[in-house]
This record gives structure tokens, sequence and C-alpha cells, in this order.
């Protein structure tokens, strides 16, 4: 009865066990903004969505001109890049922003190209809209995490409609380098096809960046199609607000053939609220404010985790340049979901095995946006039961 577009979800051991031990446990994982104490400025929050313009309808496809100029105000501010009101779509999420791009790009059936390790949602994401997903690897070579160019190319060569790259990636923390985006941009404009660049974690470095860092492909594209995605999920700690966007940058003629069709799909959907949209202006005024509160999170974090892993322990922890989470290495002496229940019923916490990710056997993702005090205890309990393994 229903389309073979809804994944058949098979019953997961580990689902099972997280709702069984529930409290009992500290969660390591928590990737949810708005429950883990953050000092938001809730206040001014409200008071920018309490404005009488929310009253009115007035849908335009792209949304409110006044609030996609705040978001180039917010590429210009911040990532000293032009941009123009036209080459920006408001949606309702990045998880969004995907799926118009998906319909843009790519007919169902064919193919674009994820990377591996990345974050699972994209299997659902790309299934739901009727199209395949091809990996390329993203490889950890002397202590950095790098793209694999031949793999990209071999899926660009097989007929993929689109290469997809997150920066910093979701778990692995690595940005784009310049090389790799020059890389990405010349195979994209010799095979017709798009570059699409998730940037939620590009204002969230966890270490000063590297000079060839790209946190953003907007204004570094130039002979392909560039996408870039963002939002407030990330940027301003509120997934709840639901406002995400789409840059369109890169040759100005082939931006002006895809602008109609993106308008057509933003347009049949018109789904990002009036309240979120009016606000944006004085939303994104408090930018800075909240991703200094959660840099100095994520810095405090990082710091009791190497506390707790120490330097001759046996594990260790990946580089992470940016976003909001940290691998662990850890000895494979059991199933990564033994290992799981092993450190929920002894150690009392609660981690992500790598696999999730499409990492391989003998990683743990632990997420940097916990609570301090929990996160400290936690990764002290997680590395004591290790090290008696
Ligand atoms: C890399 C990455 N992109 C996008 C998203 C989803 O963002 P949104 O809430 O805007 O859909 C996530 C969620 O964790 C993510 O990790």
């Amino acid at each position: 009865m229903i389309s073979h577009r809804i994944p058949r979800l098979m019953p997961n051991a580990l689902a099972g066990l997280r709702a069984a031990v529930g409290d009992r446990v500290i969660d390591l994982t928590v990737s949810n903004p708005t429950r883990v104490g953050l000092p938001l400025p809730a206040a001014d929050i409200r008071a920018a969505l309490d404005d009488p313009r929310v009253a009115a309808y007035e849908p335009e496809s792209f949304g409110r001109l006044e609030a996609r100029e705040a978001v180039c105000a917010y590429y210009a501010g911040v990532h000293g890049v032009a941009v123009e009101p036209r080459d920006v779509a408001l949606t309702a999420s990045t998880s969004e922003a995907y799926s118009f791009l998906l319909k843009l790009l790519a007919d169902p059936g064919e193919r674009v190209l994820v990377p591996t390790p990345s974050y699972p949602l994209f299997t659902h994401l790309l299934q739901l809209d009727g199209v395949d997903a091809s990996s390329y690897g993203l490889v950890y070579d002397l202590d950095r995490w790098c793209i694999d160019l031949e793999s990209v190319e071999r899926g660009v060569r097989g007929g993929a409609r689109a290469i997809i790259a997150v920066g910093p990636n979701n778990p692995t923390g690595s940005y784009l380098k310049a090389a790799e985006v020059s890389a990405l941009d010349r195979l994209a404009r010799v095979h017709g096809i798009a570059v699409v660049s998730d940037e939620v974690f590009a204002d969230f470095p966890l270490r000063p960046r590297d000079a060839d860092c790209v946190p953003t492909l907007a204004g570094r594209v130039t002979g392909s199609l560039g996408f870039s995605l963002g939002g407030l999920s990330k940027l301003l700690a509120c997934p709840q607000l639901k406002l995400g966007w789409i840059v369109m940058s890169g040759d100005p003629a082939a931006r002006a053939r895809v602008r109609e069709g993106l308008e057509l799909v933003a347009d049949t959907y018109l789904s990002v609220g009036t309240p979120v949209q009016v606000a944006l202006p004085a939303l994104l005024s408090l930018r800075s404010a909240v991703v200094a509160a959660i840099g100095r999170r994520l810095t405090a974090n990082l710091e009791s985790l190497r506390a707790a892993l120490g330097t001759s322990g046996p594990c260790r922890i990946l580089d992470a340049e940016g976003g909001w989470s940290a691998i662990v290495r850890i000895p494979v002496v059991m199933d990564a979901d033994e290992a799981c229940a092993d450190l929920a019923h002894h150690a009392g916490v609660w981690v992500q095995p790598g696999y999730f990710f499409d990492l391989p056997a003998g990683h743990i993702v632990l997420s940097l946006i916990v609570e301090e005090a929990a996160f400290r205890a936690g990764t002290a309990a997680l590395m004591a039961r290790i090290g008696s393994w």
C-alpha cells in the first residue's frame, strides 16, 4: 500500500536498550541544542517574533526580501562574501533545502554523491525524493580528514547529478579545503553538475581554522554551480524556529538557468512561516552571542574529553576542526552494540557507535554540546570503564 520510498525500518537493538535505560545513563549523544542548558537569549528571541507584521500573509517563493537581505548581510559580515538576495531561497530547514535541491537537480532513480562517513539522515533524505546515494570517501590520513577525490571522480563519471559536501562534516568535523573546493568545482563544471555544500556548522571551529579551510562555497565556486546550505537550527541553536536557506553561487548563466526551477519548487510549498521571516534580521543580530556561548561549551567539553582520555590510555580523539561532535577511537574488544551496552550498564553513559555514521569498527561518537558537568562526569566514567576492558 505504501510507496517504496518509505524505508522498511528494522527494529534496532540499541534503540530498545536506550529506551530501557532511560534516565539512568548520562547521555553523551544529546544534539538538541534546546535541551542542554545553553545560555540562549530566549527573551530576545521571543521579542524578535513579537511583530505586528506576522498577521499578514504575503507569500514570496524564495521568502520575504528583508529576510533574504539579512542572510546576505550574514554572508558579507561573517564570511566577507557578497551574495545577492535573488540568490537566496529560504526553507523550513536544511533538511528541506536538501529535498528542494534533489527535486531540482536529479530525476527519480538518478544518483547524487554523498560523503562517507557522514550523518545518517542522508539515506532517508535521498530515498524520500526517489534519488539514490553513491558514496565518496573521506579518509583520515596523517591526523587529518581529507576527501578521496578519486572516489568523487569515479562517482561523477558514473553519472551522479550532484556532489554533496558537508563542512564541517558531521561527525568528522572536517572543513572543505581550498584544493578540494577547486577540484570539486572543476569536476562539477566539466560534467555539468552542481556542488551542494552543507555549512550548518561553519561558524563552529574547534580550533583556529587552518589557512586552507573553506567555511563557505559562496564566492568560491566559479566554473560550476554551487549551493550553500545554512540555517538557524545550528547558527542560533534554534531548530524549533524552522528556518534554513540555500545560497546559489558560481557560474551566473547556470544560476539564471536553475533559479526559475528552484522558484517553482519553493513556490509549490511556501513552507517558511511568516513570523520567523519577519524576525530574521533581529534573530541574526543575536548570532555572535549564541555562537560564542556554544563555542565556550564546545571548548570546555573538548578539554574535559582530552583530560579524561589522557595521553597514555587506550583511546584517542580524532582530529576535529569544527562542528558539535568528537570521534573517539576505542579498542575493538567486542562488537560495537555490545560495547555501547557495556558502557550503558557499567559506566552509566550512552554513546553512539561509529557505524551509525559509517565509521569503521572501534569508534564512538560523542556530542560536544552536552551540559558541561554531565559531560565531564560521563567522559570520566566512560574512560574508566574502557580502561578496565
Ligand atoms: C550536517 C547537518 N546538516 C543538517 C542537519 C539538519 O539541520 P536542520 O535542522 O536545519 O534540518 C544536521 C542535523 O544534525 C546536520 O548534522
